[in-house]
């Protein structure tokens, strides 16, 4: 193994990719459309956060690369799911998303509506088919999978989002907020792998839970820094998107230097619950930063 995470991220990316062509439909099987906004929806340049996510953690832990791939691949099925449902005029009405037309403005809204309600169910089909994994880890997995997705976890904490428009929030209610609409995701891409690790000590899941919770909600106030200070052409979403919809967002309530500090803050208390790893952690050490630094 090379000895540094970032070397090993493009090699991680591209299984992860290959992941999820196998998984989806080709856009030559009939519904032709649907199953082309389904490929354009998922296959199109995400930074693959969370699937790094899963990886990392398998690292840390020890557990098999091909074990990881279910989970990888079925978490940006349904992260690309969140994606295209919460750009439709409906929701957030963003054009742009990974610097490319959204998929209702490439398709239409009924095509971009019906491809994310099936790539929900391909990712617990992608789950159900992992292979070698220990006894009762797949169940568990698609229990902690539905439980982020739904409406105490990503669903939640969108319908709480949207709710939100026009009004003040708290610290402690956009942090609940965030910790749903995104961070459930994303600690969940933590905790899959170590649903996956054989006799893994209580102490060491409480660290990465409470690991997956900090970058989590870190994660969502960068995304709204970026909103605000980020260039369209880099961040590949239209910027300025939440002023324009009057989100309550973390810099919108408190102001840029309040976000920093606190995303900051969140990855520091992150990075302290990685230290009883030692040098297994150096790949969600790598993650964590590149959370809280990232341009995109
Ligand atoms: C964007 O997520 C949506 C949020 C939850 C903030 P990402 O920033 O991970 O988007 P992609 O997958 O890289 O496009
Ligand atoms: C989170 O927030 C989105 C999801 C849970 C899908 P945003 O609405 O800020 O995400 P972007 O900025 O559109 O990617
Ligand atoms: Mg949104
Ligand atoms: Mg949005
Ligand atoms: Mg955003």
């Amino acid at each position: 193994m090379s000895d540094s995470f970032e070397d090993r991220i493009a090699s991680y990316t591209a299984r992860v990719d290959q992941g999820l062509d196998a998984a989806l439909p080709l856009a030559s099987r009939s519904p032709e459309r649907l199953h082309d906004a389904m490929r354009y929806a998922v296959l199109n340049g995400g930074k693959r956060v969370r699937p790094l996510l899963v990886y990392a953690t398998g690292e840390c832990l020890n557990v098999a690369t091909n074990l990881l791939d279910a989970p990888a691949v079925a978490i940006e099925l349904i992260h690309a799911f969140s994606l295209v449902h919460d750009d439709l005029p409906a929701m957030d009405n963003d054009d742009l998303r990974r610097g490319k037309p959204t998929v209702h403005k490439q398709y239409d809204e009924a095509t971009a509506i019906l491809a994310a309600d099936a790539l929900q169910p391909l990712a617990f089909s992608v789950l159900a088919n992992v292979q070698g994994a220990p006894p009762g880890a797949a169940i568990q997995l698609v229990r902690l999978i539905t439980d982020a997705c739904g409406s105490t976890g990503m669903t939640g904490g969108q319908s709480i989002d949207l709710a939100a428009e026009g009004t003040a929030l708290s610290a402690a209610e956009l942090e609940h907020m965030y910790s749903l609409k995104t961070g459930a995701l994303i600690h969940a891409s933590v905790v899959s792998a170590c649903l996956l690790s054989n006799d893994l000590p209580a102490a060491d899941a409480d660290a990465l839970d409470r690991f997956g919770r900090g970058i989590g909600t870190a994660f969502q106030i960068k995304d709204d820094i970026l909103d605000v200070e980020g260039d369209t052409q880099v961040i590949g979403k239209t910027a300025g998107s939440d002023a324009s919809l009057n989100k309550a967002t973390y810099p919108a309530m408190f102001g840029i230097e309040a976000s920093r500090k606190r995303c900051d803050e969140l990855l520091a208390d992150a990075l302290g619950s990685l230290e009883r790893f030692g040098d297994s952690a150096a790949p969600l050490r790598w993650l964590a930063h590149y959370i809280v630094e990232r341009a995109r």
